[in-house]
C-alpha cells in the first residue's frame, strides 16, 4: 500500500527506498526548473511538501495539478531544508489521477462553517473538519477503550422501537403506511406503531440486569423542533448501565468517563486539539487542561436553585424549585460560579421520567445531569426505580400503559437489583473537545429541523 503521511512525519527516520504518495493537492509553486507541491492526504492535519523536477515522468501533466487534484506520487523521503518541517519528497514521477478545474470550492481558505454545510460532501477536505471528523473517531475509539477496560459489554439495543424512553412524545415513526396511521396501526409492517428511539436505556436495563455491566453506543433520534446549537434530530448517545449501582456510584463512573475522554483529547490529538485552539476557540487547550486538574463539583438540584436565584443575575428564563434548568442556567453554574465541570442531582421528580428512582422525600428523584463549560448539560442519568409498585404508581402518573411495558415490568418481578445508568451525547462531547460551536458542523451529515438532505442548508 501507499504511505500515509503522518506515518511519515511521525518516523525518525526516512524510508530507505521510494515510496508511494498519494492524496490531493492543497498548494502548487512553478519554477522554471521545478515544482512544489503541497499534498494533503488526510491522515493527519500537516501535508507534505513535493518537490519535482521539469525532467521527470508525467511533469508534463502538471499543469492539471491543481487545488483539489488528486495525485499519485513516486519518490524519495528526504530532510526538508525547508523551515517548519522535517521531511519532504523528492519525486520521481507524478500522476494525476483527478483532475479539480476553477469550479472546485474550495480553493481559497477562509469559507464560514455556514458555507461549509453547503458542501457537506467536500468540507471533510479542509483543515477544520478533516480535524473535526479524526477527532470524532479517535475518540470513539477511546469509548470503546473506557467500558472495555472496566468490563463493561458493548450491547447493540434497537433502533427501531415501540417504548419512548424519554416520554417526551418527540419520536419519529417508523411505518409502511402513507395514511391513518394510529387508525390502521395494525395493517402496518410492524402491526404496531413503531418509531425510532430516543434511547437505548430501557433494553440497556435487560442486559445490566443479566450481564451485569453494559453500554450502548449507537444513533438515536428526537424530533425536537428546537433550533439551538446544540439540538440534532439524529444524534449518538453513549449509554451505560450498570446493575448494582446506586446515584453515587453512577456519578462517579460519569466523572471519571468525562476525565477519561478529556485526557485522550489532550494526550492523543495533540495536532488536530494545537488546531482547534488557534482557529476556533483560543481558550480550548486551557480549558481543557482546567477541566481535567479540577476537582468536579456536586451540588443538589435545589443548592444549584439557591446559586442561580442568589446571583443576581437576569436569566432569561425563570429560576423557581421545580422547573428545568435551561442551558443559560447550566452555563453559568458550571462555568462561573464553579468554575468546573459540575454534576447536578435529586431533581423534582414531576419534571424528569417515569424510570427514575424515587427518593424519600418523595418529591425528589435519583437523577443527574453533568454540566461542562461551554456546552451545559453533557450528561443525563439516574438510578432507576428497581421496586415494582413504586415503578407502578410512576406508570399511572405518567400516563404510561402497563401493558406495553410487561417486560420492563419483568425486570422489577424477577430477581429486581439497584441499578443506574447514565446517557452522554457524542456530538455535545465533540463541542465540549474541540471548541466547534454549533453541533452542524461536528457531524458529517447534520439532521436538524428542516435538513435531512446530503447537502444542509446553512
Ligand atoms: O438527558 P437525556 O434525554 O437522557 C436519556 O436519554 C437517558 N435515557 C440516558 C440514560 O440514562 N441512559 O439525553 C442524554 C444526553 C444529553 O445529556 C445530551 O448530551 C444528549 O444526550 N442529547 C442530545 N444531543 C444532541 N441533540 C439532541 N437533540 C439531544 N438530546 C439529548
Ligand atoms: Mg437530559
Amino acid at each position: 500500500m501507499h504511505a500515509r503521511i503522518t506515518d511519515l512525519l511521525r518516523a525518525d527516520s526516512a524510508p530507505e527506498s521510494e515510496i508511494i504518495l498519494c492524496g490531493w493537492v492543497r498548494t502548487r509553486r512553478d519554477s522554471k526548473a521545478f515544482s512544489f507541491l503541497e499534498i494533503n492526504d488526510g491522515s493527519c492535519l500537516a501535508g507534505l511538501q513535493v518537490v519535482i523536477d521539469a525532467n521527470r515522468p508525467g511533469y508534463d501533466t502538471i499543469s492539471a495539478a491543481t487545488t483539489g487534484a488528486s495525485v499519485r506520487l513516486t519518490g524519495r523521503i528526504i530532510p526538508s531544508p525547508g523551515k517548519g518541517q522535517r521531511w519532504e519528497m523528492q519525486a520521481s514521477s507524478l500522476e494525476v489521477l483527478g483532475s479539480a478545474d476553477e469550479s472546485y470550492p474550495l480553493q481559497k481558505k477562509g469559507h464560514t462553517p455556514e458555507f461549509l454545510r453547503t458542501i457537506a460532501h467536500l468540507r471533510p477536505r479542509t483543515n477544520l473538519f478533516g480535524a473535526v471528523f479524526r477527532t470524532r473517531s479517535r475518540l470513539a475509539l477511546a469509548v470503546h477503550r473506557f467500558f472495555e477496560q472496566r468490563g463493561f459489554f458493548h450491547a447493540h439495543t434497537p433502533i427501531i422501537t415501540t417504548s419512548d424512553c424519554e416520554g417526551a412524545g418527540e419520536m419519529f415513526r417508523v411505518t409502511t403506511l402513507d395514511t391513518d396511521l394510529a387508525a390502521r396501526a395494525h395493517e402496518d409492517f410492524f402491526k404496531r406503531q413503531a418509531f425510532l428511539t430516543v434511547s437505548g436505556q430501557l433494553e440497556g436495563e435487560t442486559m445490566a440486569c443479566a450481564l451485569g455491566r453494559i453500554y450502548t453506543f449507537g444513533p438515536t433520534f428526537r424530533a425536537e423542533n428546537s433550533h439551538t446549537p446544540r439540538h440534532a434530530a439524529e444524534f449518538w448517545m453513549i449509554e451505560p448501565e450498570a446493575a448494582f449501582l446506586d446515584l453515587e456510584g453512577d456519578i462517579n463512573l460519569a466523572e471519571d468517563f468525562v476525565r477519561f475522554l478529556i485526557e485522550t483529547m489532550l494526550g492523543e490529538c495533540a495536532e488536530d486539539l494545537a488546531f482547534f485552539n488557534r482557529f476556533i476557540d483560543k481558550g480550548l487547550t486551557e480549558r481543557l487542561q482546567a477541566s481535567a486538574a479540577s476537582t468536579f463539583v456536586r451540588m443538589p438540584y435545589t443548592e444549584a436553585i439557591e446559586i442561580l436565584q442568589r446571583s443576581g443575575r437576569e436569566f432569561e428564563y425563570p429560576v423557581e424549585w421545580g422547573l428545568a434548568l435551561q442551558a443559560e442556567h447550566e452555563r453559568f453554574l458550571t462555568e462561573e460560579h464553579c468554575k468546573a465541570p459540575v454534576t447536578v442531582h435529586d431533581y423534582p421528580a414531576s419534571i424528569k421520567p417515569f424510570y427514575m428512582r424515587r427518593n424519600d422525600d418523595e418529591r425528589t428523584a435519583a437523577a443527574m445531569d453533568l454540566l461542562v463549560p461551554g456546552i451545559g448539560e453533557l450528561i443525563g442519568g439516574a438510578q432507576r426505580e428497581e421496586r415494582l409498585p413504586v415503578l407502578e404508581e410512576n406508570f399511572k402518573h405518567h400516563g404510561i400503559s402497563k401493558e406495553d411495558y410487561q417486560w420492563y415490568l419483568d425486570l422489577r418481578r424477577y430477581g429486581t437489583v439497584p441499578h443506574a445508568g447514565f446517557g452522554l451525547g457524542f456530538e455535545r462531547l465533540l463541542m465540549f473537545l474541540t471548541g466547534v460551536r454549533n453541533i452542524r458542523d461536528v457531524i458529517p451529515f447534520p439532521r436538524t429541523a428542516g435538513n435531512a438532505g446530503t447537502l444542509s442548508k446553512a
